[in-house]
C-alpha cells in the first residue's frame, strides 16, 4: 500500500513509520509526507530520509474545503491509497474524511474513548487515572471518535508531571503506530460496518 503521512510538527511518529517501512517485508511504502505548516521540523526529517515532503500552508487557502482540495490533489498525484495522520493538527472537512473512510488512521495520545481532544496528559493526571496510553483509530468526522485499531497502555507513576507522562506514552506510540499500520496495510484489520475486524494477521 502507498501511504501518505500528514504532520504539523516535529514528526517523531512519522520517523518511526518511515524506519519501520524500510524493512523489505513491511506491507506499506511511505510515498509522501505533507504538512499544513511550512515550518514543521518533520518536513526536513522526511526529506533527509529520502521521502518527498511538501508543505500545503492552510493559511494560503480561503477555507477548509479549498485546503482539503489541495491536499486531495497532492494525494492523487502521488497515487496514495492510505492516509496516516501523525500529529496533524488541522480539522479536515466531513467530505474529505468520508472520501477516505476506512483508508485514514490517526494516533491519539490517550486510551480512547477517554480524553478526546488536546492536553490529554494533563487531563489524565487531573483525573487521577492509573493507566494512560495511546490509541490508533480510523478517522471519522467526529473528532477522536473513530473505530479503534490498537492501543498501548502505560502506568501513571507517583510524581509524574505531564512531560514525564508524555515521554512514557510517546515511546509506546512509536512502537504501536508502525504495528497498527502494518496490520491495516497487510489486510489484517479492516473497517466493516463501522467496526474494526481483525483478520488473518491477528489470529
Ligand atoms: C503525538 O503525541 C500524537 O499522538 C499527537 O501529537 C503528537 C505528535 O508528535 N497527536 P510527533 O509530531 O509525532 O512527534
Amino acid at each position: 500500500k502507498r501511504v501518505a503521512i500528514l504532520i504539523s510538527g516535529r514528526g517523531s511518529n512519522m520517523v518511526s513509520l518511515i524506519e519501520a517501512a524500510r524493512a523489505t517485508d513491511y506491507p506499506a511504502e511511505i510515498g509522501l509526507v505533507l504538512s499544513n505548516r511550512p515550518d514543521a521540523a518533520g518536513l526536513t526529517r522526511a526529506r533527509e530520509a529520502g521521502i518527498p515532503a511538501h508543505a500545503i500552508d492552510h493559511k494560503a487557502y480561503p477555507d477548509r474545503a479549498a485546503f482539503d482540495a489541495a491536499l486531495q490533489q497532492e494525494l492523487d498525484a502521488a497515487g496514495i491509497e492510505l492516509i496516516v495522520l501523525a500529529g496533524f493538527m488541522r480539522i479536515l472537512t466531513d467530505a474529505f474524511v468520508e472520501g477516505w473512510a476506512g483508508r485514514m488512521i490517526n494516533i491519539h495520545p490517550s486510551l480512547l474513548p477517554l480524553f478526546k481532544g488536546t492536553h490529554t496528559h494533563e487531563r489524565a493526571l487531573e483525573a487521577g487515572v492509573r493507566l494512560h496510553g495511546c490509541t490508533v483509530h480510523y478517522v471519522v468526522p467526529e473528532l477522536d471518535a473513530g473505530p479503534i485499531v490498537a492501543q498501548a497502555a502505560v502506568p501513571v507513576l507517583p510524581g509524574d508531571d505531564a512531560d514525564a507522562l508524555a515521554a512514557r506514552v510517546i515511546v509506546q506510540e512509536h512502537r504501536l503506530y508502525p504495528a497498527a499500520l502494518a496490520l491495516i496495510a497487510g489486510g489484517g484489520a479492516v473497517l466493516e460496518g463501522g467496526r474494526v475486524r481483525l483478520g488473518k494477521a491477528e489470529r
